[in-house]
């Protein structure tokens, strides 16, 4: 089913072509209008037609609006300003398009996603260290993002690229039998192991001896050391036992969790492979991978180490055989990654250097920036235990309590217990998700759990409201139809409803979980102004009628929206 942007695009693109401007050029699609009295979609194409004909755009918005094939979508088109051609919708096709969106409960989305393969590369925290807020924006705006995928229809592979490898193992071997607590290890695993890693720094600085010690512990896991890789094993189930904790609170799965381990085997005969292809060079002992300008500015005269003099193999190293593996796996169409901002240079190399190897798919890395707490405090994205997320999860749980004993005392404690769950996590969530997220993020415990404004309770009480008035209405198996838009408040409604499916789009397309947040905060509050100003129950039959369907739209496009960003709707709060 085609968008209601794609259909008009269409369109203009056959009135441009009628009217003799060729389409020479993509266009763009139609926009929304920032005053919905410029009508319901604006095209600025004739502004690049006319650009492109030297011609001036009014004319050729003029020459386009004549032009325009009769469709039964569009009720008016007309010029505006130096060029702009605004659109306005049919009320009667309007209600029919959304009509034709709500299967049974839900809300059907287009499907451009069918039979393209993804892989998304998410949450990836290190073994022996506690997931940091890092790893806790990665998971909530991964997950985001594997949701959105999927629901257009595309196959998604989520893993969970741990760093389950590295010298650090051999330096923790060292200090696990010199100086394990085991009571401390019963009871707090991680964070005995990443004590053990830092005294064993602190230890070292004193007798440097204890590095070759850790250098050959390390060896001997390589090389397969029976009771090292049982030790190993140890350090990565004991983490991944933790790591799971905060994903089943999240409501985070992933289809794979190969970590750095998996691809050992496979780094030196790529690096073997990367000097026969003539891609990279040896430099002192080590191998190194040259860019120049051809590969952009950003990446010109900067090097990426795929083997070190000592014969280790590196981050990036990894990287490649990933991407290796991946693409024999499962063909990926594209590959995403989502990480904080620092690690841009090291994707683009890696893109670059797997482009060189001739690897054919669409790279992504999704970058965040930095979160902050209220009050200025850095808790800082990749160095050490900062906040333990469970604690976090935790208070947000305990203050989401508050807030619901507040609003629904006549709730039973166990279902408050429950909405409190939800509400907490999803506020947390939300917080996250509802910011572009390249920008840094300010974590204020007040705002995320406010009744008002953009936040995950205020999108939750709008659709338990939606739930409510069809408790109240009583009418079981209700069937959507009969929709008529006659109060400006319905329309207002009916037309951000109908745009869902290519907001979902949007906000695929610019890897932006906030482009669904937005919409999905500005139907709750277009809801609100509806509910306000129409009444639903205790209409004639047939207002009633009407105005329930659009009652059910918006249910649909909340859950749905909700659901895309991993927040879950309540029937009841
Ligand atoms: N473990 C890394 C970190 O904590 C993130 C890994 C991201 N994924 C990747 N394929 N490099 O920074």
């Amino acid at each position: 089913m085609q968008t209601l942007s794609e259909h008009l695009t269409e369109l203009i693109r056959q009135a441009a072509v009628a009217a003799g401007y060729g389409d020479n050029d993509v266009p763009l699609e139609p926009c929304v209008p920032t005053d919905p009295r410029n009508g319901d979609y604006q095209s600025n194409y004739a502004f690049r037609l006319g650009k492109a004909a030297r011609s001036n755009p009014r004319a050729v918005a003029a020459a386009m609006v004549e032009a325009l094939p009769a469709d039964p979508l569009v009720a008016s088109a007309e010029v505006a300003g130096p060029g702009f051609i605004n659109l306005r919708l049919r009320d009667e096709a309007l209600a029919a398009h959304l009509l034709a969106r709500l299967d049974g409960e839900g809300f059907t989305l287009s499907q451009p996603g069918a039979g393209k393969t993804m892989v998304i590369d998410f949450s990836s925290p290190n073994i022996a260290k506690r997931m940091h807020v890092g790893h806790l924006r990665s998971t909530i705006i991964g997950d985001a993002l594997r949701r959105i995928y999927a629901s257009l229809g595309w196959r998604v592979i989520a893993d969970n690229h741990i760093g389950d490898w590295g010298t650090q193992f051999g330096k923790l071997m060292v200090a696990w039998r010199r100086w394990l607590d085991q009571d401390a290890f019963d009871a707090d695993a991680v964070g005995e192991l990443q004590r053990l890693y830092q005294l064993f720094g602190a230890k070292a600085e004193e007798d440097p001896s204890l590095e070759d010690l850790a250098r050959a512990e390390t060896a001997k896991l390589q090389s397969g050391d029976p009771e090292n890789t049982a030790l190993w094993r140890r350090f990565v189930d004991a983490s991944l036992e933790e790591f799971d904790a905060v994903y089943d609170r999240l409501g985070v799965v992933f289809d794979v969790t190969l970590g750095e381990s998996h691809y050992q085997s496979r780094l030196s005969p790529l690096v073997e492979g990367v000097l026969a292809q003539g891609l990279a060079e040896e430099d002192q002992g080590a191998v190194i991978i040259r860019f120049g300008p051809e590969d952009g500015k950003a990446l010109a005269d900067t090097l990426l180490l795929i083997r070190k003099s000592d014969g280790a193999a590196l981050y990036g190293t990894t990287d490649l055989a990933t991407v290796a593996y991946r693409m024999e796996t499962w063909q990926p169409d594209l590959i995403a990654y989502v990480t904080d901002v620092r690690q841009r240079l090291h994707f683009s190399q890696v893109f670059a250097a797997a482009r060189k190897m001739g690897m054919a798919f669409t790279p992504e890395h999704v970058y965040f920036g930095m979160l902050r707490l209220a009050g200025g405090a850095i808790a800082a994205t990749r160095s050490g235990a900062v906040l333990n997320l469970v604690d976090v999860l935790d208070t947000a749980v305990e203050r989401a309590r508050g807030v619901v004993d507040g609003k629904s005392g006549h709730l039973s404690d166990q279902e408050r217990a429950g909405i409190a769950e939800a509400v907490g996590v999803g506020a947390i969530k939300y917080a996250d998700l509802s910011q572009n997220p390249q920008s840094d993020i300010v974590f204020d415990w007040d705002k995320m759990l406010s009744m008002e404004g953009n936040t995950a309770p205020y999108l939750m009480y709008a659709y338990a409201r939606c739930m409510s008035i069809f408790r109240k209405a009583d009418r079981d198996g209700f069937v959507p139809g009969g929709i008529a838009l006659e109060h400006p408040s319905e329309r207002s409604l009916a037309v951000l409803l109908a745009r869902t499916p290519e907001v979902v789009e949007r906000a695929a397309e610019l890897w932006r979980p906030n482009v669904v947040a937005d919409h999905l905060f500005a139907v709750a509050n277009t809801f609100a102004s509806f509910y306000h100003d129409c009444r639903v129950i205790g209409e004639s039959p047939e207002v009633e009628q009407s105005r329930l369907s659009l009652v059910r739209a918006t249910a649909a496009v909340l859950e749905q929206g909700m659901k895309l960003l991993g927040i879950q709707p309540l029937d009841r709060m």
